[in-house]
């Protein structure tokens, strides 16, 4: 065998963030996906900045998913729990009362909407937006009689088997039979890409006319569904934002047809989209709200908000060891405060259209960005082969971007069809430096992708 003569190239020695991610690799499950792009050992973080082994800092549009509205370390989130701590109150609690959960629930209740406030009964879940999206199905058969759920494509609900028979996503899905059956899919009104082939006020009216025309017709073949669940701006199905028009139409339609309707909040709550939840962009009152990721202030925690009405399960329905974390209300009932106290809603909305039209005027300069969409600081870049038919979605580019954003400090994540969509969710801290930033370190990724 021919013999590689290394012996003059010095080799440098592995950093430390090498070293353990080469282990870490080694032993964890091919399933894992952001650590692929973020191979470094982090060691620290705060604010939006977090820092590797080696001192290199990144700034984090990514804020592990949109858990962190306040960012890495807030001062006041970690004052609250070592307070907590070092008191005497217990860590878990399952569904029993402590003072933790009483003012975790009180702070939830003043963020609801007033008319869901007035009639609203809350389901603690174990502690992940999937637990929330299972007990909300539950909860809805049981209440209605019903078996079938209605979702839309490019939904996203979870990895559990009920939630992953609700997301659109065929990754996760397509080797595993038997997953909850009856669940019927419709479009969604993604204006960029319209699945009806029309745009603007025709989408929103074919769409919502195409539900209706399935409910109403005695030989639709479905019956009438338990649920429809959605989220008002999808995120993993590439950051899509429902026309408020729709959104009212579907409200009424499931109100004339008394259909329960759940909005999924997991990661568009809490300030992300400008308000404290999507949907109320378009003035809808929803029959039930999953919530999850900032409600728990960075820890684990999740819940099912519903109408009284529905409350028709009995005791031990829905159940779930961990939904008595008590850190994780502490953190939770802090955030929920400061989001109020700061008034970041605004600041969401405000920082995030300042981010919008930066990346609007990339879009000028680039025609591999087909699209830029999403309200407040939840945003989506769709790339695109601009000389392709149907500017064809590209994955690859939007892929080497992200790799090269993180190389020079950034931290992104891809989504949506095809991963094309660039994904921003910045802690709704951010101030408008690491903006200007983050925007530099985009369109150098942008420039060096497309030399490529
Ligand atoms: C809208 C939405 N629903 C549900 C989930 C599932 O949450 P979890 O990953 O905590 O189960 C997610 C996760 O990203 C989500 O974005």
């Amino acid at each position: 065998m021919e013999q590689i003569d290394v012996g003059r190239v010095e080799l440098e020695p592995l950093t430390d963030s090498e070293k353990h991610s080469r282990q870490q690799n080694n032993i964890e499950s091919n399933a894992r996906t952001y650590s692929r792009t973020i191979n470094k050992l982090i060691v620290s973080g705060k604010g939006s900045v977090v820092t590797d082994a080696e001192g290199l800092e990144y700034l984090d549009l990514l804020s592990c998913a949109g858990t962190l509205a306040l960012g890495h370390r807030h001062g006041e989130i970690t004052q609250v729990l070592k307070d907590y701590l070092d008191s005497d109150h217990i860590m878990q609690g399952l569904d029993i009362l402590t003072p933790a959960k009483y003012d975790f629930t009180q702070q939830l209740l003043s963020v609801l909407p007033q008319a869901l406030r007035e009639q609203a009964k809350i389901q603690f879940c174990g502690p992940t937006g999937a637990d929330a999206a299972e007990a909300a199905i539950k909860l809805l058969k049981t209440a209605t009689g019903r078996r079938t759920v209605f979702a839309f494509h490019g939904g996203y609900h979870g990895m559990t088997a009920g939630a992953l028979a609700l997301t659109g996503n065929l990754t996760a899905k397509q080797h595993v039979a038997s997953l909850m059956p009856d669940v019927h899919y419709f479009p969604f009104p993604y204006e960029y890409r319209s699945p009806y082939g029309v745009r603007g006020e025709a989408l929103t009216s074919v769409s919502l006319c195409h539900i209706e025309s399935v409910l109403a017709d005695p030989e639709s073949g479905i019956t009438k569904p338990a649920a429809i669940i959605l989220e008002a701006l999808q995120g993993e199905g590439g950051c899509i934002p429902a026309p408020k028009e729709w959104l009212q139409g579907l409200r009424d339609i499931c109100t004339r047809y008394d259909i329960p309707l759940v909005l999924d909040e997991v990661q568009s709550g809490f300030g992300r989209t400008g308000q404290m939840f999507a949907f109320e962009e378009a003035g809808i009152i929803p029959d039930a709200i999953l919530m999850s990721k900032a409600i728990g202030g960075g820890l684990p925690m999740s819940v099912v908000v519903y109408k009284e009405k529905y409350d028709k399960w009995q005791p031990g329905s829905h159940a779930g060891t961990f939904r008595g974390n008590q850190m994780a209300m502490v953190s939770g009932c802090k955030t929920m405060e400061i989001i109020k106290r700061d008034n970041l809603c605004q600041a969401a909305a405000e920082k995030g259209k300042y981010l919008k039209d930066k990346l609007l005027r990339l879009q000028q300069k680039y025609p591999e960005i087909g699209d830029v969409r999403g309200r407040g600081l939840m945003l989506g870049i769709e790339m695109i082969k601009p000389d392709s038919d149907n500017a064809a979605a590209d994955g690859e580019l939007a892929k080497e971007i992200k790799k090269t954003c993180f190389l020079e400090g950034l931290i992104v994540e891809t989504g949506g069809r095809h991963g094309a969509v660039i994904r921003l969710l910045p802690v709704l801290t951010i101030d408008y430096d690491e903006i200007n930033k983050a925007v530099r370190i985009l369109e150098y990724s942008i420039k060096l992708a497309l030399k490529h």
